[in-house]
């Protein structure tokens, strides 16, 4: 399945372009996306990548987007398996995890906000995986997706976080 994975505030805020990094500190719900994503294919934008401290999830597929031809020369540079891989669009990075069938149970979209609108435009996405992190923060960048569109399959209530799984209105099911 190829799903959007993403943490927004009350207002729909996800992130902060001076700062590239989330708006808030949840260890809760960043220890939540390690286990919910474990052993997928990750699909992220460059800035994205960029943000993490880190050069790699470990135990899933780090697919980067960029526009920039330098990445490309430098696959897997940091771990053989994990990457991260670059790619010049989705769908290369999608065709590219179809090789690897260990991580290849979910396609996450886990942002930022240029990936999510892209997804959604080429209509690739079966399911959001949406946590609500309680609260409202400074940013800059928001959600871009109208969740008008879709409704909720199964919700789980948290401390300091809500998750959300929607499917989109004609899709019945999603895990
Ligand atoms: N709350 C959340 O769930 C969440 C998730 C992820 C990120 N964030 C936050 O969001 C911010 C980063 O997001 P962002 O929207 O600014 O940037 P982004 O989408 O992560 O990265 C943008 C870059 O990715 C590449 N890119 C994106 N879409 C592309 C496409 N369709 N085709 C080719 N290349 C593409 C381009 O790289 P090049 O310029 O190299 O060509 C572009 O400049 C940070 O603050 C981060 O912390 C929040």
């Amino acid at each position: 399945m190829i799903r959007i994975i993403v943490a927004v505030d009350e207002n729909g805020l996800i992130g902060d372009s001076e700062n590239n990094c989330l708006p808030w500190d949840n260890k809760e719900e960043i220890e939540f996306f390690k286990r919910n994503t474990i052993y997928d294919s990750l699909i992220m934008g460059r800035k994205t990548w960029q943000s993490l401290s880190f050069d790699y999830l470990e135990d899933r597929l780090n697919l980067v987007i960029t526009k920039q031809p330098e990445y490309w020369e430098r696959q897997c540079e940091i771990h053989p398996i994990y990457g991260p891989w670059f790619f010049e669009t989705i769908d290369d990075a999608i065709e590219f995890s179809k090789l690897y069938k260990a991580f290849n149970k979910n396609i996450s979209i886990i942002g930022g906000q240029q990936l999510f609108v892209d997804a959604i435009e080429k209509d690739l996405v079966e399911c959001i995986g949406l946590s609500r992190v309680h609260g409202a923060y400074q940013g800059d960048i928001y959600f871009p997706v109208d969740l008008s569109k879709w409704f909720v399959v199964a919700a789980f209530y948290d401390r300091t976080f809500d998750y959300l799984i929607y499917a989109k209105k004609e899709k019945e099911k999603c895990d």
